[in-house]
């Protein structure tokens, strides 16, 4: 009975010794891979690349070549991995707005930097962009849209951030389902799409704070719907299956309850 136990033991700690080292070398690889930054280094581009990227994805969604949620994957993916926040920070002139940002006690305070023209690009960019800038305790209140794709990148203070799936709409309730509830941090970025993740609510956590979109419109040429934002109240009656019957409200209530 002894030996056995023992066996036990001796074959459970070489296993836990086999693993440790397993996870050593994951560890110092995975350090020496960032030490050196060289998986970040090789992701980033230049900014008239970053930019010509942004748009070139913007038309692409637009005319149908990208399905909209590989377009959620890509822009994401530009906005958290291929550009450094310092940098989209200079070329969003981030320093200007951040100086006086006009912060409101209710709701957040919109911003509109303008994109630089690249040589030889586009006369006027697919996308649009803004700043939100917010108190602590406000929030980007629950909305979802119609006919657009937009993401957001977290450039300053934290945030709670909520992404509701639009199931199906009724008259006056939005039948939604929970699908992102995290904390958002700088860099960190989010999308939404008519396909998915179509409702979204960021509630700042610091003061103050800033969240940079990109927008696109036009992007469900059937939808004949209005683009306009649709406020809605996420603490609806909770039904079968995770989904919200969500009331549909207005601007003013939206901000009452969440602002
Ligand atoms: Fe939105």
């Amino acid at each position: 009975m002894k030996d056995s136990h023992d066996k036990a033991l001796i074959t459970t700690r070489r296993d836990f010794g086999r693993k440790s080292i397993q996870t050593l070398l994951t560890v110092s690889l995975l350090e020496h891979l960032c030490s050196g930054n060289l998986l970040a280094k090789e992701a980033r581009l230049t900014t008239e690349k970053w930019l010509s990227q942004v748009n070139e994805i913007g038309l692409s969604i637009k005319g149908q070549q990208l399905k909209q949620t590989q377009w959620q994957t890509q822009v994401e993916d530009l906005l958290s991995n291929h550009i450094d926040l310092p940098e989209l920070l200079k070329l969003i002139n981030f320093e200007a707005i951040a100086k006086n940002p006009k912060l409101m006690n209710n709701g957040a305070r919109s911003h509109r930097p303008r994109m630089p023209k690249l040589q030889g690009g586009p006369e006027r960019y697919v996308f649009g962009q803004q700043i939100f800038a917010l108190r602590k305790g406000c929030s980007v209140v629950p909305h979802g849209h119609n006919n657009m794709a937009t993401a957001f990148l977290i450039l300053k203070g934290n945030f709670h951030g909520r992404h509701y799936d639009r199931i199906t709409d009724e008259e006056k309730h939005m039948i939604i389902k929970p699908t992102i509830d995290s904390k958002f941090v700088p860099g960190q970025s989010s999308s939404i799409s008519d396909e998915k993740d179509n409702v979204h609510w960021f509630k700042a956590e610091d003061e103050p704070a800033f969240i940079f979109n990109i927008h696109v419109f036009g992007v469900s040429p059937k939808n004949k719907k209005r683009t306009s934002r649709i406020y809605i109240d996420p603490f609806g009656e909770k039904l079968d299956d995770g989904l919200i019957r969500a009331p549909l409200i207005d601007h003013d209530e939206a901000h009452k309850k969440f602002g």
